[in-house]
């Protein structure tokens, strides 16, 4: 099967024989300050195919290096701007100083071609977390500009390999060229988003991983697409999530190998090899009955240890996890509506109320609470500890990635676990519960980028 063919066929297909090859990104490295640049270039996706994407990307991979840095520590990241047009970085998940956080107009300028701009702070969470541009993010992050981010926890537990698995979704053309004709197509922005037509990880087409029978192997899983929820199965029995968005949960096997992430979310597995030598165990996306393998373990022939390690999996609470809800909580209510076969006929834009027709002409499509876009005057302002309930009604018939910036939150849905990106399916409600203590400005946002995009947008203060 050629390239041309894997477009064809929607999606990518697992290519025979080892893809591994050792990315510059993926190397293991400590430092305390970082250096990225974010840069036009060309990418081999397959690098057996000599053809090369134009691309944007970090140090020239995709995604860009793994960065890794320590919990509780400072550590610097310099960006530098190679673009032909302004960026900046956000922090996906990490709790951070505001002023850190990566929003352009917001929290920061926006970092011009050419400009620098040293990201400093300290993570006070271990876990997997990743970085992505926050300027023109429905262009920029469909061209590349994404990356892993892992703050390490000081005891980790113990596992023979740990592995990065940052799944994305790309729509390419005939000529093997990222399709920017549709880049900001309104059909995409008021359906589901861009959906693509080829799935990397760690940005190859078939992404191998050699590992030996009766290994332990922490694999990070994030989902870094525009707006593709995959839903994927992991054919190894002994897979349990360790950690949701970053944070630690009570370790449990998955379900029959399932595992479901919108665009933004993070799992962290530990899985105990159980396949035999000199076999392939594949991770497959599963869309609606169809099922892709998009990358395999390919089991080597040796044998790591007959009987399986017994030793702890749990990894240690985090700062955030200590969170404590009071009984009575400052309750917001946020309605979602819009989009295509929606009921929406009118919404405020810019402080203007529009029909749809102008809404449309205006690119907007969705709105939070009847407002479309960023206003101007934030969703609430609390005073720093204020305990807050979001409550979302999805009143739509879309699903939803909705992101908070700074914070972890409880989702009513799902109390054992803290999240910082939360779907909702068609119809759906649920709370999202946290302590408003970090100071500043924060957005509130749908990780489908297209609808961040046409409407789905909104900001609160602490003060
Ligand atoms: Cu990962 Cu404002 O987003
Ligand atoms: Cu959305």
């Amino acid at each position: 099967m050629d390239r041309r063919s894997f477009v064809k066929a929607g999606c990518a297909t697992l290519v025979g024989g080892s893809l591994l090859r050792s990315l510059p990104g993926l190397a293991n490295v400590t430092p305390a300050s970082y250096e990225l640049t974010a840069s036009e270039g060309v990418f081999s996706f397959d690098p057996k195919q000599p053809d090369a994407t134009r691309v944007m990307f970090y140090n020239q991979s995709i995604p860009g290096p793994v960065i890794k840095i320590p919990q509780g520590k400072e550590s610097v990241i310099q960006f530098h701007n190679a673009l032909e047009e302004p960026s900046s970085i956000h922090w996906h998940g990490l709790r951070i100083v505001n002023a850190m956080d990566g929003v352009p107009g917001m929290t920061q300028a926006l970092v011009q071609p050419g400009e620098t701009f040293d990201y400093r702070f300290t993570p006070p969470d271990a876990g997997t977390y990743w970085y992505h541009t926050h300027q023109r993010t429905w262009g920029q992050l469909a061209l590349g500009l994404a990356g892993v981010l892992i703050v390490e926890e000081s005891h980790p537990p113990q596992v023979d390999q740990d592995f990065v698995f940052a799944v994305d979704d790309w729509r390419f053309n005939q000529e093997m060229q990222i399709d920017t004709e549709s880049l900001g197509a309104m059909h995409d922005w008021s359906h589901g988003g861009r959906m693509g037509n080829m799935i990397t990880v760690n940005g190859q087409i078939g992404k191998t991983y050699t590992v030996s029978k009766g290994q332990r192997i922490r694999f990070r899983m994030l989902n870094i697409a525009n707006s593709r929820i995959m839903a994927l199965r992991i054919n190894e029995p002994q897979a349990s999530v360790i950690s949701i968005d970053g944070q630690p949960v009570k370790p449990y096997l998955l379900k029959s190998g399932l595992i479901t992430l919108a665009p933004g979310q993070r799992s962290d597995l530990i899985i105990d090899i159980t396949s035999d030598p000199d076999s392939i165990s594949p991770i497959e996306l599963l869309i609606k009955d169809q099922v892709y393998p998009v990358a395999s373990f390919e089991i080597d022939n040796k044998i790591q240890r007959e009987q399986l390690l017994d030793s702890p999996i749990a990894l240690p609470d985090n700062p955030a996890n200590k969170i404590v809800l009071p009984a009575e909580m400052k309750n917001i209510p946020l309605h979602i509506g819009g989009g295509a076969m929606g009921r929406m006929n009118k919404a405020i834009f810019q402080g203007k109320e529009m029909g749809i027709k102008d809404l449309i002409q205006n690119k907007q499509i969705w709105a939070f609470n009847g407002v479309a876009g960023l206003p101007e005057k934030p969703l609430f302002s609390v005073k720093r500890g204020t305990a807050i309930s979001l409550n979302i009604d999805n009143d739509n018939v879309w699903p939803h990635a909705m992101h908070i910036h700074g914070y972890h939150f409880i989702d009513d849905r799902n109390p054992g676990e803290l999240r910082d990106t939360a779907l909702f399916t068609r119809q759906e409600k649920g709370s999202l519960m946290f302590i408003a203590d970090n100071p500043g400005k924060w957005l509130i946002h749908c990780h489908m980028i297209e609808h961040q995009a046409s409407g789905m947008l909104t900001w609160f203060e602490v003060v």
